[in-house]
């Protein structure tokens, strides 16, 4: 019975893969006929340049590894090895104690562990096992660090595969609606990058331009593309939109921390906005941000019944509007860019003509 035992764990031995180097051919050999007995896949090399050669072409689970050695040392050989593999589990096997090197070469080198040689190999053999272990848990780990990468490169693809329909969703309704939300979209990222924003925000601000208009697909064509005079009915269904984007984007948790976004993008500052007629503070952070980039990029494109307007009026427009329409220190922050970054503003409408 405990020779059955001892038979399957030299099998499972088999599946790893040891290289021992050593100057004496001596050494090699005794630790040949005891690790294959082990039930060890064990290779023997005597020249510590072929070695490093050798695990540069070949896999190897564990290395034992001689320290005194010509032309190399041992602890050259695992400087060599970690440039190119930070993975091999090396044993260290010293002559002397004093010719050990030092705890902190072992350290810096990561080196597992060391022990001294001995006629008997029990130590050794102790170390190996350990060694093995710690090999099992790595391979478990990095499986299954390499599944959750696998599951996440899905999502993160699936995320962007639907952004991408929903977007030509939005287009084949309004082909105006495109340029503007890529203009919304980077404008609000770069009032974020001037604010500092942290990449989460500004993340959460390009989305949320790129969709803040969604709501216009619940909005008739015959309204939406209408180039006369709306009613006031006409007028009160185009204001159904941004309500309308929220609850469209509502069933999908992706969508959660633009919504607020999506549905504030056209209150205003003295509380006169819509849909929910909120007043400063209570307005959300970035969906004022985004009020800003909205309106800039209303006054700046060509419409049917009027040219873009010059970038002086736009200028004194938002002078006139902070503190009405818009958060009065973002509208300051804005305002610094157009006057003095402006060549931010305009790459942005070159690449999104
Ligand atoms: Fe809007
Ligand atoms: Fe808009």
């Amino acid at each position: 019975m405990r020779k059955g035992i001892q038979n399957l764990e030299n099998n499972e031995n088999k599946n790893y893969k040891i290289i021992a180097v050593d100057d004496e051919q001596g050494i090699i050999d005794s630790l040949s006929i005891f690790l294959k007995r082990s039930g060890y896949e064990f290779t023997g090399v005597t020249d510590p340049t072929e070695a490093v050669e050798k695990v540069k072409k070949e896999h190897f689970d564990l290395m034992i590894l001689d320290f005194i050695m010509t032309p190399i040392h041992g602890d050259k050989v695992v400087e060599e090895i970690r440039e190119f593999n930070k993975e091999l589990y090396i044993l260290l096997l010293t002559g002397h104690k004093d010719l050990a090197p030092p705890l902190e070469t072992i350290r810096r080198l990561d080196i597992q562990g060391y022990c001294e040689k001995s006629d008997k190999f029990d130590q050794l053999l102790l170390l190996i096992e350990s060694g093995i272990k710690s090999i099992v848990q790595m391979n478990e780990i990095k499986r299954i660090n390499d599944e959750l990468k696998n599951t996440n490169d899905m999502l993160e693809k699936a995320y962007l595969e639907s952004i991408e329909t929903l977007r030509y969703t939005v287009e084949a309704k309004d082909t105006y609606t495109k340029g503007h939300s890529d203009r919304v979209s980077a404008y609000s990222v770069l009032i974020g990058k001037h604010l500092g924003l942290p990449e989460e925000d500004l993340k959460t601000l390009e989305l949320g331009g790129l969709f803040h208009d969604i709501g216009k697909i619940g909005v008739p064509d015959s309204i939406l593309l209408k180039d006369t005079k709306l009613t006031n009915d006409e007028y009160s269904e185009i204001k159904n939109h941004p309500s309308i984007g929220a609850h469209i984007l509502s069933s999908a948790t992706i969508f959660k921390d633009i919504i607020p976004i999506v549905k504030h993008h056209h209150e205003r500052y003295d509380g006169h906005g819509y849909p929910s007629q909120l007043k400063g503070d209570k307005i959300p952070y970035l969906a004022r941000i985004t009020a800003i980039s909205d309106s800039f990029d209303a006054m700046t494109s060509r419409r049917t019944y009027r040219d873009s307007l010059p970038l002086n009026t736009v200028i004194d427009e938002f002078e006139d509007c902070k503190g009405t329409q818009f958060d009065p220190e973002l509208t300051d922050v804005f305002l610094d860019i157009l006057r003095n970054h402006f060549d931010e503003i305009k790459a942005i409408r070159e690449k999104f003509k």
